[in-house]
């Protein structure tokens, strides 16, 4: 059962959007109140919330601050400065499409309202369904994802999947949830996931709230592990899935993949369909988030390289789709993914 809420909208039309602030877990549990497209922004750019599907349910809420902005312009005007706001959210990360998809889903909203006494009130009641359709997007790939979690099996996940990364239940971890409710016995490995931590932070952070059986590892130790036969299974989450199944994910994915494969560990995606981006042919076109060279020289305030080393620091990498052996989703498994079966499931 989720505990906490990701993000909430609080108030009517003239609300805000409160989160809880991702920065400080575990030490801190404590929420963050965005009033304005600004600080919403920042909060997504410096991963306060974060994830695929959190920051494009939180973009979803921007569009609404947004709206807040504009009360004395006529229509035609207000539009045109939400849209503005749109395309300034787009720019805070390049790799999860979920932000491009809500942010998209929010445009088309707007383009179709005539009156500016309906403009708020549309736009909050467009965002509220985006965010409540990713908690049921949530809870349909635990169900759909349980079965391949068997009794008394290890599953290894990598960076923060969970509830935290989303508004209901998670997607890497909501099948961890589900079997977790029907009573099975499981153990998960965690991977700190350098050089933020989610894995450590977070994933550990929510399972072992659940009450699930969770061991933190280095992200180095995944491939041991396999060796000794102690993982049954991979289950991570994906930023942006192309149409032949290429899946970016947080940096690292793509190495247990091959590590996986090396093994004959299963290797499982789990994604809404809204982290498809069909337009895209293969991984290869996926824009890869660089960050901070800060964010791998130092760790809690503390030097952890020697001052001016060069540094490379992409958020994301790629898993070929030959290394994924299903993608589940809320409509459904696409085993052995391939453009075909993805574009029949994804396009129901
Ligand atoms: O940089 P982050 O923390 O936003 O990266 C998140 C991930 O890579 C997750 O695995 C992905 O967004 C899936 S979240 C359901």
């Amino acid at each position: 059962m989720k505990t906490f809420k990701t993000l909430e909208w609080i108030g009517d039309v003239d609300g805000c959007l409160e989160l809880t602030d991702q920065r400080k877990l575990p030490s801190e549990f404590t929420a963050i109140r965005c009033r304005t497209v600004e600080q919403l922004y920042n909060a997504i750019k410096t991963l306060a919330v974060r994830g695929a599907p959190a920051i494009g349910v939180a973009a979803a809420f921007g569009v609404c601050l947004a709206a807040q902005e504009t009360k004395n312009l006529e229509l035609s005007d207000a539009k045109k400065q939400i849209e503005n706001q749109i395309d300034y959210l787009a720019s805070s990360r390049p790799t999860a499409v979920n932000l491009f998809w809500a942010l998209e889903r929010m445009k088309n909203k707007l383009s179709e309202i005539e009156e500016i006494a309906d403009l708020q009130k549309s736009l909050l009641h467009e965002a509220l369904k985006i965010h409540d359709e990713d908690i049921r997007m949530c809870s349909n790939i635990g169900i759909n994802g349980e079965k391949f979690i068997s009794e008394h099996s290890a599953i290894l996940t990598h960076c923060n999947a969970g509830a935290l990364a989303t508004a209901g239940t998670g997607t890497a971890l909501a099948p961890m949830f589900e079997a977790q409710k029907n009573g099975k016995n499981f153990k998960v490995y965690v991977d700190e996931t350098r050089p933020l931590m989610q894995g450590a932070r977070l994933t550990a952070w929510e399972l072992k709230q659940s009450g699930i059986d969770v061991t933190l590892i280095c992200d180095n130790m995944a491939g041991s592990l396999m060796k000794d036969k102690k993982i049954d299974a991979v289950i991570v989450g994906a930023d942006r899935i192309a149409s032949n199944g290429d899946t970016a994910n947080k940096i690292g994915t793509y190495s247990l993949s091959v590590l996986a494969k090396a093994h004959d560990v299963p290797f499982y995606v789990a994604a809404p369909s809204t982290t498809f981006d069909l337009k895209i042919q293969t991984g290869s076109a996926i824009p890869i988030e660089q960050r901070s060279p800060d964010e791998v020289s130092n760790f809690m305030d503390a030097a952890t390289a020697p001052e001016g080393i060069k540094i490379y620091n992409p958020a994301f990498d790629v898993t070929p789709a030959e290394n994924i052996t299903a993608i589940i989703t809320e409509k459904g498994v696409i085993e052995c993914p391939t453009k075909e079966k993805i574009e029949k499931l994804i396009k129901l």
